[in-house]
């Protein structure tokens, strides 16, 4: 690897956290951001603060991914103390669970500006930089939803399923310059997001969506992560993290 500067969106909590935890473990300097609980950011410094060593940076940045000039002004923080990006993950989301009869203009179209336009904001600033350094990583975190529809409701699942043809696009017109685009799919993880709150009864409805004997954890998608951090020929794909969902 030829630079060592990474953004997480949404790198406060779940999944994001564990995927900048990996980031730091390998030398990165970070910037994670976030919306607006400013309780889990105050955690989540502390704990990579603890696990950082002295010349690694990390910088946490308040403010909605799906904002374009929110999305500029953290870049040019990243780039002014930290320097170019060369790896971006696209993770920041929300999972509003509505039916499709319920669920308003509003809600539509911001579920769709969250985490669809926020991952196109977050690229446009990061791109110019990595095709400079000939090098670039970028992942989005898309969902199961993006496949079969998933559970949460239409906005989310075309929220996600527009992240799997901006991966494809990018990786295409990226790929010349040594920047590989790659999306990730999860489903059913335990620690994060709307599951971390269930119940150990409900818990076992969506274990009997999976075929092995366990719910995922932010860990597993960290893993699929890695895996793409560390494969320059791997690009445009989607890596399906379900515990094999899709065979039942
Ligand atoms: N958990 C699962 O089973 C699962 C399955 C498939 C896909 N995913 C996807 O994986 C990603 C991470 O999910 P998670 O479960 O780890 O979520 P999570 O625990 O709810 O964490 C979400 C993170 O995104 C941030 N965020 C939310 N809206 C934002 C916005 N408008 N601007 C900037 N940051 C924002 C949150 O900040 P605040 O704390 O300030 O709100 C938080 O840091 C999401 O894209 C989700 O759709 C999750």
């Amino acid at each position: 690897m030829n630079a060592s500067i990474a953004v997480v969106t949404g790198g406060t909590r779940g999944i994001g956290l564990v995927i900048a935890d990996r980031l730091l473990q390998r030398g990165f300097s970070l910037a994670i951001t976030y919306k607006d609980d400013e309780k889990s950011a105050e955690r989540a410094m502390q704990y990579l603060d603890g696990r950082k060593t002295a010349d690694q940076h990390i910088l946490t940045l308040r403010g909605d991914a799906g904002d374009p000039d929110t999305v500029a002004a953290h870049h040019r923080t990243v780039h002014g103390e930290l320097g170019a990006v060369s790896v971006l993950v696209n993770n920041a989301g929300i999972m509003p669970a509505k039916l499709l009869e319920e669920i308003s203009v509003q809600e539509w179209d911001e579920t769709i500006r969250i985490n669809l336009s926020g991952a196109f904001y977050w690229c446009r600033q990061v791109v110019p930089g990595m095709k400079e350094m000939k090098f670039g990583r970028i992942v989005n975190i898309s969902s199961i939803a993006a496949r079969g529809g998933g559970v949460i409701g239409p906005h989310y699942a075309a929220s996600k399923a527009g992240m799997l043809g901006l991966t494809r696009y990018a990786a295409r017109e990226l790929g010349p310059y040594g920047v590989t685009v790659n999306a990730i799919a999860p489903a059913f993880i335990e620690d994060a997001g709307i599951f971390a709150d269930w119940s150990d009864e409900k818990k076992a409805v969506l274990k009997e969506k999976v075929l092995v004997p366990r719910l995922g954890t932010s860990d597993d998608v960290a893993r699929a992560f890695e895996y793409l951090l560390d494969s320059p020929f791997v690009t445009g794909v989607t890596l399906d993290v379900n515990g094999g969902a899709f065979m039942i």
